[in-house]
């Protein structure tokens, strides 16, 4: 299954050409193949198709202008373009091109071409006579020089009733060919096991123990394992967060369960990453009734959970294992302790206050005699770079 799509950002960018019309098929395939889509529409597009019908098959607020009071406070031009992973401009009309090509930013297409740091495909359609036009022709040189790629035109009839090149290549085929901008599935046959959330460890039918985790960085880590290609199960505590596309979760409340959970799935696991913030203790007795305060102070009494990681290590036909360590002080040199001592494969270290419950998130990862450092970034995108570094030394051993 064509996994490169799924969780994918993609500002879908409409210009005004009659092949608008089928930018509404493009958005509802891109949809289908897991990406989450925005549309841009140009003033010219909104001849040729409504920002209404675009908005419908996109599920999202269509984008149409620059200096929109609203949109720019709900979702502004420059947030627009580092949200992007890609950018696809189909239909691209040969002002379009003209325009990029130029660095124009005279309206919120143009505009958000130049913020993006992603890249860039446009799906030319036009007249043959405009498409063989020397000027377009030169134009979309440099339009290839400049590193943005170019998809198509197809030959056929035109709506103008000429035959030849220039029309908007198919929705069908332009999904292949965005998906083809992405890494393949460098996980391809993978088994991976993913720990995320905090744990709940009772102390009476109403109270627990708990820790601040979200579960958030667990969950883009195993969207990026799906992505790469993997069969992933998720472990999460209680958090509730969406479970990404085609991902197992395996809902569970206590470290006991978790590690129940995750034991039971380790036949044939390949890599197991452990995101989760595990309790570490748990009470020794749980109060079968209520605890009424009456009491000045209270003790409770906690025994050691398991410590999955560890057990995990301790297998005989052991996955490659990553841990991850959130720490307040002596970040380094505490995650190497952890790696050395729970006998892991790789630990991903990072500040609590950095990480934990945000959006965002900076970590360092170490494995072996290595060592890299990634600045902070959404957890989404973090996650694909840790696929890729997971990837890579998990193929070294
Ligand atoms: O809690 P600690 O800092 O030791 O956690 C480091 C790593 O060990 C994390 O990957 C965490 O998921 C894992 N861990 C575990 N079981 C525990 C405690 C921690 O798997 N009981």
């Amino acid at each position: 299954m064509e996994q490169r799509l799924i969780n994918k950002q993609i500002v879908l960018g409409v210009t005004g050409g009659i092949a608008a019309y089928k930018s509404a098929d493009l958005a509802r395939r891109l949809r289908e193949a897991g990406a989450v889509v925005r549309v841009v529409m140009t003033e010219n597009a909104k001849q040729f198709i409504t920002p209404l019908t675009m908005q419908a098959v996109s599920g999202n607020p269509v984008h149409d202008d620059l200096f929109d009071l609203t949109a720019e406070a709900a979702m502004g031009h420059i947030e627009l373009g580092r949200w992007a992973d890609v950018i696809l401009i189909a239909p691209a009309s040969a002002n379009c091109m003209a325009r990029l090509l130029q660095g124009e930013a005279n309206d919120l297409l143009t505009t958000l071409c130049l913020v993006a740091n992603a890249p860039i495909a446009l799906a030319p359609a036009m007249n043959q006579s405009m498409w063989k036009n020397t000027s377009t022709q030169d134009n979309v040189q440099a339009l290839l020089a400049k590193g943005i790629h170019i998809f198509g035109p197809a030959e056929g009839s035109q709506a103008c009733g000429d035959v030849g090149l220039g029309r908007m290549m198919e929705p069908v085929e332009l999904v292949q060919q965005v998906a083809a901008l992405f890494q393949t599935g460098c996980l391809s046959g993978k088994k991976v096991v993913i720990t995320a959330g905090p744990t709940h460890e009772a102390i009476d039918p109403v109270r627990f123990i708990t820790n601040a985790s979200s579960g958030k960085m667990g969950h883009a880590i195993a969207a990026a394992a799906v992505e790469a290609g993997a069969q992933v199960i998720l472990v999460c505590g209680p958090v509730n967060i969406a479970t990404p596309a085609h991902a197992v979760k395996i809902h569970v409340t206590t470290s006991q369960e978790m590690f129940d959970a995750v034991m039971s799935h380790m036949s044939e696991c390949d890599i197991f990453v452990s995101v989760a913030a595990v309790g570490d203790y748990r009470c020794k007795t749980i109060a079968t009734q209520k605890i009424a305060k009456t009491a000045a102070t209270m003790t409770l009494e906690l025994e050691r959970n398991p410590d999955i990681a560890a057990s995990v290590a301790a297998l005989a036909k052991r996955p490659f294992i990553v841990g991850f360590a959130a720490e307040t002080e002596n970040v380094v040199a505490n995650a190497k302790k952890k790696l050395l001592s729970k006998k892991l494969d790789m630990i991903i270290a990072n500040e609590v206050r950095t990480g934990m419950g945000g959006d965002e998130n900076a970590v360092t990862v170490l494995w072996g005699d290595q060592q890299v450092d990634f600045p902070k970034m959404t957890k989404q995108k973090l996650a694909r770079k840790l696929i890729e570094v997971i990837k890579g030394a998990n193929n070294a051993t």
